[in-house]
């Protein structure tokens, strides 16, 4: 089975590059090559481009083009908003705590271990519903006069789940407590208003909208502090050093805009795709469970458990019948330990072994639900007899 043949439902993981946006980088890989920090001609249209770039972000955010930063990717996005802010805190305001939930990708979580084990930050997790959503009350229980920053994620990657972050941030906003979210899978499809969000910084990485990997934005509020972890040039207004990629960044903007505009029609195709989907597994296979919000959730998102399944022998069953689908997180794949995210929705070890996330895109039909619920059944009845 090449992976021609095989269907894709792992959207979440990452996307292929828009035609469009494609077209739109190509120019600047070698006609237009220059370094935006050089002074002659070759670097000012490198730096019209950026520029230009940065307007169009800042117009979909809704905020100064002064405010967007470029990094490398969502990953590299999280470790600055994370580092910067709370390093910038304690050396301006004596600011030592750390609040972040528990549903937290990797950049974030690990990022804020670090913190805490190296840096001597005290790092507290916020509790989370079954569904993995952080209520704003909840954040306001946990604010201290000593917490650096908050930060959670808008939608959840492994389980979809969508956290009501304007309220949080307006909870923030009111203590005076800077707020970062991790919005890498919530760009998609989801509005991205930073001051209709109420968050002070924001991470978006441009492969999980059909932009290209090894790209992302950090948006940073003015007058926000911020330490910067990459040190070097002066790029990015001293905030984050190294030579512009151009290509990716004119391609990141050209992705965002097709995508904010494109996401109700996109929205609209896929939900009942989901549905349908949701509908039939949770009917016809015995002990499965929905992971994440029932309605409150990313529309091209769908993510089980199976009781009493391995999880990643079931992921490779699919894919030998010709599906691509995950268990979480991209980067937790193979790993025999069951993902923190389902631990902390309190599902036991052999529940959470046994996850299944199918994230749905632009190319999937009809008939790519019905060619999976054909399979799945089956395959998860055969591997629990075979377990
Ligand atoms: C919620 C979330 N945050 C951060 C990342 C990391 O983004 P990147 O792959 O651009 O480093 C991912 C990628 O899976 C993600 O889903």
């Amino acid at each position: 089975m090449t992976p021609q043949n095989s269907i894709y439902l792992d959207y979440a993981a990452t996307t292929p590059v828009d035609p469009r946006v494609l077209s739109a980088m190509l120019p600047y890989f070698q006609k237009t090559f220059g370094n935006p920090s050089s002074v002659h001609t070759y670097g000012q249209q490198a730096e019209a481009a950026l520029e230009n770039a940065r307007e169009k972000v800042a117009q979909t955010l809704g905020c100064r083009p002064k405010e967007i930063i470029f990094t490398s990717c969502g990953s590299e996005s999280d470790n600055l908003a994370l580092r910067g802010l709370a390093l910038a805190a304690r050396q301006q305001r004596n600011a030592n705590h750390i609040l972040i939930s528990p549903v937290e990708h990797h950049a974030v979580s690990h990022t804020a271990q670090q913190l805490a084990e190296y840096f001597g930050f005290e790092l507290e997790y916020l509790p989370v519903d079954r569904h993995g959503m952080i209520q704003p009350q909840v954040v306001a229980e946990h604010l201290k006069p000593s917490t650096a920053l908050v930060s959670v994620i808008y939608a959840n990657n492994e389980i979809g789940t969508i956290s009501p972050i304007a309220e949080i941030g307006a909870v923030c906003n009111a203590r005076q407590v800077p707020f970062h979210t991790d919005a890498v899978q919530a760009a998609a499809y989801l509005p991205l208003d930073v001051n209709a969000l109420h968050v002070d910084a924001m991470s978006i990485g441009a492969h999980k909208f059909y932009g290209p990997k090894g790209i992302g934005v950090l948006y940073m509020r003015q007058g926000t502090p911020l330490l910067p972890v990459q040190t070097g040039g002066g790029q990015e207004r001293g905030r984050r050093a190294g030579t512009h990629n151009i290509p990716y960044i004119v391609g990141l903007a050209e992705a965002l805009a097709l995508s904010q505009a494109e996401s109700p029609a996109r929205t609209a195709q896929l939900v009942p795709l989901r549905n349908r989907l949701l509908g039939q597994v949770l009917e016809e296979i015995p002990d499965v469970l929905l992971t994440g919000h029932p309605e409150q959730r990313l529309p091209n998102h769908a993510s089980f458990v199976f009781k009493g399944l391995d999880g990643n022998a079931l992921l490779m069953a699919l894919d030998m019948e010709g599906f691509a689908c995950s268990s979480g997180s991209a980067c937790k794949t193979g790993s025999p330990e069951p993902s923190e995210v389902l631990t902390a929705l309190g599902l036991s070890r052999s529940w959470a072994l046994g996850s299944l996330r199918i994230t749905l895109g632009h190319a999937n039909q009809p008939s790519d639900i019905e060619a999976l619920l054909k399979v799945l059944p089956p395959l998860v009845e055969k591997l629990r007899k075979l377990g």
